[in-house]
């Protein structure tokens, strides 16, 4: 199986990369070269078959091209400007969301046989707010542009499966949480930073209210989401490619009772509520609650609870976040 990885230097890209590397197969079939593309050289993990590294930008169609070869199996697209920077640069957001979407697709009709594509579609792609629970047939009406550029990536390829160019399976995926290293300019990057930062030793700010509630999930569900997706059978899906994973809703209170338990008072206590208006305009929009229930039925596994969540942190982020921030 020859497997790409767009985006594979960040966050959830480097745990894919890992974690295809420690299997070394796919449901029992064997993984043979993985190519990692990013803007720059991505991290490769030690794997028993053979890694190529792309450097690339995403809306260079031959890049995106040379990422992509003839007999490729399956394409992992998490190459994005996050929700903030989209926002604030709009033709940012655009050529990376939008273009380099269209990239991919380009690369993938130049195949001899259509490739599984899971995409990595977000939360924000729906409005709603807090009040919401979104149905499996809820609307896409985003009200931010990186939302509206997920949306509008979904629908391409969509329709480039219907076409037969590829196979295309879109996670819509929840805040992904606890984010390691340090903060990012995604406009939800205070959800990890109120539980990473205070278990680093560090104050914070958190941007909105104890009761403000979120839709989330761990990295480690969210890599498992991907594996599945990977392998699935696509057909049940029919027209609809996009697929909203059971994630967990969870108000800043109860992530924070959750830091208290694992972290102590202590921890707690290094969160300071400090009200932001550009941030909570943005967050404030997306549903904290997905009826999720076509994707339990398509085989997605249930995200655990928050306190699972902040315990895999600490089991396989924190160390290397703390060597990370110690030497910057
Ligand atoms: N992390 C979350 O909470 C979350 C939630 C919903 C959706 N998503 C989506 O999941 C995917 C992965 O998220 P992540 O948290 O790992 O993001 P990330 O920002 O850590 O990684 C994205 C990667 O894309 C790369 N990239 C950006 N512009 C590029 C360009 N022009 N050409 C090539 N590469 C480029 C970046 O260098 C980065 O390594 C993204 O598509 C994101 O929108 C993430």
């Amino acid at each position: 199986m020859r497997i790409t990885i767009l985006g594979a230097g960040g966050f959830l890209g480097r745990k894919l990369a890992a974690r295809l590397a420690q299997d070394g197969q796919l449901n029992g079939r064997a993984v043979t070269g993985l190519t990692l593309f990013d803007l720059n050289v991505p991290p490769a993990p030690e794997a028993g078959f053979p890694i190529r590294r792309v450097p690339g930008d995403i809306a260079d169609s031959a890049a995106v091209a040379e990422a992509i070869p003839p007999g490729t199996d399956i394409v992992f697209h998490l190459a994005a400007v996050v929700s903030a920077a989209a926002e604030a640069d709009f033709d940012l957001g655009m050529r990376v969301n939008l273009q380099g979407t269209l990239a991919l697709l380009d690369a993938c009709r130049r195949l001899d046989r259509a490739p599984r594509v899971i995409f990595t579609s977000s939360v924000a792609s729906f409005g709603g707010g807090q009040g919401a629970m979104v149905p499996d047939d809820g609307r896409q009406l985003p009200a931010n542009s990186y939302g509206a550029q997920k949306a509008m990536g979904e629908l391409l390829l969509q329709d480039a499966s219907r076409k037969g160019f590829l196979d295309a399976v879109s996670i819509r995926l929840p805040t992904v949480i606890v984010r390691p290293g340090r903060p990012n300019k995604a406009a939800s990057s205070f959800v990890s930073g109120i539980v990473r930062e205070p278990l680093l030793g560090l104050e914070t700010t958190c941007p909105v209210g104890p009761d403000f509630a979120i839709w989330a999930c761990s990295p480690r569900r969210a890599v498992e989401w991907f594996l599945h997706a990977a392998t699935m059978d696509t057909a049940p899906l029919g027209l609809d490619r996009g697929i909203n994973p059971p994630g967990l809703s969870v108000t800043v209170g109860e992530l924070l009772e959750a830091l208290e338990r694992v972290g102590g008072a202590e921890a707690r206590a290094r969160v300071i509520f400090t009200p932001d208006p550009t941030i909570e305009a943005i967050v404030s929009g997306w549903p904290a609650a997905f009826a999720a229930t076509r994707a339990r039925a398509l085989g997605f596994t249930q995200q655990e609870g928050a306190e699972a969540v902040l315990e895999a942190f600490l089991a396989d982020d924190l160390q290397a976040t703390r060597a990370e921030r110690a030497t910057a």
